[in-house]
């Protein structure tokens, strides 16, 4: 029930209809039993400003941040936290009194994600695949971590941009390669963990996979990022020669958790979450 002690958390962004955040969120709030609820937001490119003022005058507690937003938002916060400083995004307001502090959870909830399956990227080669946002905010979190980066793109000069940052961020040498046959062949040859951050695979082009199964081995640990379908083309052919799979659902669930428990203090309740998550969804995880 809401009543007049109920506090407010939401998602601003644009388009916003498909997020799948306040399913989440609410059934966190729910499981917890706090006086909370989660709404969407729709905000229009342009009107960021305006929305982190509303922010601060209704007393909302915390919002997350989606497209168009994550980068105009930060010179409207008060502070923002060095890994999302550093990647240039942030995903996360928490307004403590009406100081508004921004946090990137993608990029911290990626490592986590990948830390509770025992995988720990310090020193390990991993190869990503992508330059755009997403794969912005998981190079550096990873390069942050002491991993040897080498990011894959379809087009070179944007990886080589992202690699310059990164490595001019981080203060640790991340190499870029155009996404092509030859250069996956060489670079997974030496990789320990490859991480799918672009978009094919995606619903609808479930039919695609950016790698040749050919390639995948196993010991290899493939994290692909898209979580719609739950289990991608490149997760089931990655399962079947015995190579360990994660899927963009645990990242998912891993942004929403270390925002939630920015907000309200406590510890998430991941499992309950996931599963809303995939009920939601309509889908089976298999
Ligand atoms: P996000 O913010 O989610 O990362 P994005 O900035 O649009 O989204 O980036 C999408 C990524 O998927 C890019 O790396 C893009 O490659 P380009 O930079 O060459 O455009 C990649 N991508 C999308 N469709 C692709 C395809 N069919 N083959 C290979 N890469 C693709």
């Amino acid at each position: 029930m809401i009543s007049g002690a109920t506090r407010l958390c939401g998602i601003i962004g644009d388009p916003i209809e498909h997020t799948m955040s306040p399913v989440m969120h609410n059934a966190a709030f729910r499981k917890l039993g706090l006086d909370y609820v989660y709404v969407p937001f729709r905000v229009p490119k342009g009107e960021v400003e305006q929305a982190v003022r509303g922010m601060r005058a209704l007393n909302i507690r915390g919002l997350n941040v989606t497209i168009p937003h994550k980068t105009a938002v930060m010179p409207f916060l008060d502070e923002v936290d060095a890994t999302a400083e550093k990647i240039g995004a942030v995903n996360t307001i928490v307004n403590d009194d009406g100081v508004l502090t921004g946090y990137n959870t993608d990029a911290t909830g990626f490592l986590r994600a990948l830390l509770e399956r025992g995988i720990d990227p310090e020193w390990k080669s991993v190869v990503v695949l992508g330059a755009g946002g997403a794969s912005r905010a998981i190079c550096s979190v990873l390069a942050e971590r002491g991993s040897k980066v080498v990011i894959l793109n379809r087009s070179l000069e944007r990886a080589r941009g992202l690699a310059g940052e990164v490595s001019a961020s981080c203060g640790n040498e991340v190499s870029a390669l155009a996404l092509d046959g030859l250069n996956l062949a060489r670079a997974l040859g030496e990789a320990e963990v490859l991480v799918n951050a672009t978009s094919v695979g995606m619903s609808p082009g479930v039919d695609e996979s950016p790698v040749d199964a050919r390639l995948l081995r196993p010991g290899l640990v493939v994290f692909d990022i898209v979580y719609s379908p739950l289990r991608t083309r490149l997760l089931r052919e990655a399962g079947e020669v015995g190579a360990e799979t994660i899927g963009g659902l645990d990242m998912l669930v891993w942004q929403g958790a270390m925002a939630l428990e920015k907000w309200v203090g406590v510890e998430a309740p991941v499992e309950t979450m996931r599963a809303e998550v995939v009920r939601a969804m309509g889908e089976g995880e298999d």
